[in-house]
């Protein structure tokens, strides 16, 4: 299984488990139109489809994995882990970021800066301010692996026949097909006023987006494509009378107990338009 490379806000790897149950046991192609750190498709291993995310730094870095990983992992072994080395660093991948057009190497250059930063940074954070500038300071971490040749030479072999996106999800109108599966992890509608869920990007998620991911979530569904979505329980009312749209809870107390100081750990909610009887889960037993 190939394993996801950065760290990510909203990384789902303690739901893979339950998220798969509700995956279809067979399918065409996988999309996944909000990529971030890609724990889902990793363990998926899709052999075609699609991926996509608006942050344009993490699509460069996909397409540099799955391009150069060789010369990837070459850059990645000049960097050190030093304070003054990472300001360095950081000022550096916010210039490449200004310049309108830029060389294959230049485009090596900052994925290996957004892994090495990603890495080294304070708590693996991916923030920017207004001018989308990342701001995130210099981060305490013991031996961080900013090289991560294994893991880059097989998240490579996985994007290998992929297409990489760097678009709004609303692509996949065009791009989704009868047959294929398109897995939704939106940024979260958040659960209280105060929780705030806007750094994923400066431009954040609304509450409109979330009205337009409901509509093309509907139309690919009537054009028979699988459709699974997870979110937080707020959202359960913009689907509830979509006939074939399920809607259930998954991850609360198991999570809360077992990681307190963990972050993610409100109750998220899976929608689907997978029948029970097409699902993974009849094949997991009753691990749901
Ligand atoms: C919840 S995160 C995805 C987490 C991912 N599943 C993981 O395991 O790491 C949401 C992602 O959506 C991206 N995003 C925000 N608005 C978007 C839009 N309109 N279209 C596509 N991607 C968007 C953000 O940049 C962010 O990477």
């Amino acid at each position: 299984m190939a394993e996801p490379i950065l760290k990510w806000v909203g990384g789902k790897r303690q739901l893979l488990q339950e998220l798969r149950a509700h995956f279809p046991i067979s399918y065409e192609e996988y999309h996944e139109p909000f990529i971030g750190g890609g724990a889902v498709f990793f363990e998926m291993e899709p052999t075609e489809g699609s991926i996509n995310d608006l942050n344009r730094r993490l699509i460069t870095f996909y397409e540099v994995i799955r391009d150069y990983p060789e010369d990837l992992i070459e850059e990645n072994q000049r960097h050190r882990y030093e304070e003054g080395y990472y300001y360095d660093a950081r000022d550096r991948f916010n210039e490449l970021h200004q310049l309108e057009e830029r060389s294959i190497e230049q485009e090596i250059e900052e994925a290996s800066l957004m892994l090495y930063l990603n890495r080294t940074g304070y708590n693996g954070l991916y923030r920017v301010n207004q001018s989308n500038e990342f701001n995130v300071p210099f981060g305490t971490h013991r031996n961080p692996d900013f090289v991560r040749e294994r893991q880059i030479r097989k998240a490579s072999a996985v994007l290998e026949h992929i297409e990489i996106y760097n678009r709004d999800f609303s692509y996949l109108k065009d791009r989704a097909a009868e047959g294929d599966l398109v897995y939704f992890d939106p940024p979260y509608e958040p659960v209280s006023q105060t929780a705030d869920f806007t750094e994923y990007q400066s431009e954040g998620f609304n509450k409109d987006d979330q009205r337009r991911l409901r509509d093309l979530a509907e139309q690919l569904s009537n054009t028979g494509v699988n459709v699974v979505i997870s979110n937080s329980p707020p959202v359960w009312e913009l689907y509830q009378d979509i006939d074939e749209f399920d809607v259930s809870t998954v991850g609360a107390s198991r999570m809360i107990n077992s990681d307190p100081d963990n972050r993610d750990d409100v109750a998220e909610v899976i929608i689907t338009n997978v029948a029970k009887e097409d699902q993974q889960q009849q094949d997991l037993g009753n691990y749901v």
